[in-house]
């Protein structure tokens, strides 16, 4: 079978989902090319068990060849796999024409996902195609982080534009960080190394977010206030719109005038999330009081009304804060992050949620550069928590300081030549932890 043939495929199911937008049911227009395609899927199916076509990069491709400019070509199609979330549909021997002719309805009609497309599939009697999705709980962590980063570009542009920011892409995000931190909590903690400057006030939201969802459940928390903690970690700082951009880069001092604007942030933002829908009065709460600590200082002064479990916040901004480079403050690398926290335990920290965020972080928190004792340079991937003395790292570079193409990842329980020797800050390292990380989580998709 040539290449030809399996165009004319694309080509008529394409131009019967296109007829179905502008005819009645049952109209030739539909079904001629539905018939066409029965004649050229019968033939094809000959001489293989089954045929797939899948989308790849959001370009379409057949068996294994991918098809050019197949945006242009087949926009219905690729259009209404993207609205169901297919990511490939196969045809096997035996099929039916009918079973075309409603599997294409199922595609050009009112969109469905994940179970309810199966069911769809099921009620259909469809048993020769199969339309294959890859479940959302599968998304890759980077593109889950990137997403929480643009939804809380949103919220702040909307908060700028006079409006109240929507709850709903704030919620849902929130769901998918929760289930990426339940299936997989290195690999999306690892992002939140990204100390991306630029974008500190984004990038920060997201990273608290992240770990107070680990925190919260690291805690044993119910559902719901897992999910309070992850909302109340992104929408932490958004009173932050009110203060203006200089003030919040401004490298060294504040004038008491600034400090004061400054301190007004926690009840902007409570204000702000009041107005939102089905907020959570929890989550009002840690965004009021993240930045009272738990003997009562800080600020504002509500310190008579502060939820216990704020402190997931505060702590979780803490840690976020001060492995940050900023202009007023070098980064501290993880591991002295926590040190200077347990110092501060039971005067800005609760000692025993400190305890818990220490516990899940580990003596060498995921992303932690390391120098072993074979000279190497390595970073922290994942701990092993029956041993935290010895992680899994990556070696990064050799004993003469080269950058190595292929980090080789190595369980420092297993390799005793490779004690480990210090810590090294990263702002002093050769090397770019946010590049590492975005593409260990590329690596991870694979
Ligand atoms: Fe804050
Ligand atoms: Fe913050």
């Amino acid at each position: 079978m040539s290449m030809i043939d399996f165009e004319e495929i694309l080509k008529n199911i394409n131009a019967s989902l296109k007829s179905k937008k502008l005819y009645p049911v049952g109209h030739p227009a539909t079904l001629t090319p539905l018939k066409k395609t029965f004649t050229q899927l019968t033939e094809v199916l000959q001489d293989k068990k089954s045929f797939a076509l899948a989308i790849v990069n959001e370009a379409l491709v057949v068996e294994d060849d991918l098809i050019e400019d197949s945006e242009t070509l087949y926009p219905d199609l690729l259009e209404n796999m993207a609205a169901m979330n297919v990511d490939a549909i196969v045809f096997e021997r035996g099929l039916k024409e009918d079973e075309i002719t409603k599997a294409v309805d199922l595609l050009g009609g009112e969109p469905l996902q994940g179970d309810s497309l199966v069911k769809a599939v099921e009620a259909a009697g469809i048993t020769h195609i199969t339309l294959k999705s890859i479940p959302v709980g599968k998304r890759n962590v980077l593109e889950i982080y990137n997403d929480a980063v643009g939804a809380i570009v949103d919220v702040m542009d909307e908060i700028r534009m006079g409006k109240i920011p929507k709850a709903e892409p704030v919620n849902s995000i929130v769901d998918e960080m929760t289930t990426a931190v339940f299936e997989d909590a290195n690999a999306i903690m690892g992002l939140t190394m990204i100390k991306n400057y630029d974008n500190y006030l984004f990038n920060h939201s997201v990273n608290v977010s992240i770990l107070c969802l680990s925190l919260a459940k690291a805690m044993g928390l119910s559902q719901h206030e897992i999910h309070c903690a992850g909302v109340g970690g992104l929408l932490h700082d958004v009173g932050k719109t009110g203060v203006s951009e200089d003030i919040i880069r401004k490298p060294g001092g504040l004038s008491s005038e600034e400090w004061e604007k400054i301190k007004e942030h926690p009840t902007m933002g409570s204000k702000i999330v009041n107005k939102m829908e089905k907020m959570d009065a929890l989550i009002e709460n840690m965004v009021l009081a993240h930045h009272v600590k738990y003997d009562c200082s800080g600020y504002p002064n509500v310190t008579d009304k502060v939820h216990p479990l704020t402190q997931i916040v505060t702590i979780s901004d803490a840690y976020d804060a001060l492995t940050t480079l900023r202009v007023y403050q070098k980064p501290q690398d993880p591991v002295e992050a926590v040190k200077l926290m347990m110092t501060l335990s039971g005067r800005h920290f609760d000692p025993a949620t400190l305890k818990t965020f220490v516990d899940m972080v580990g003596l060498y928190p995921v992303g932690t550069m390391l120098r072993l004792a074979t000279g190497e340079t390595a970073i922290v991937i994942k701990g092993n928590p029956d041993n935290a003395p010895c992680p899994v790292v990556k070696v990064v570079h050799d004993e003469d300081g080269n950058t190595l193409d292929d980090p080789i990842e190595v369980d420092l329980r297993e390799d005793p030549d490779r004690n480990i020797v210090a810590t090294v800050n990263p702002a002093t390292a050769n090397i770019e932890l946010a590049d590492f990380f975005e593409n260990e989580a590329r690596e991870s998709d694979k």
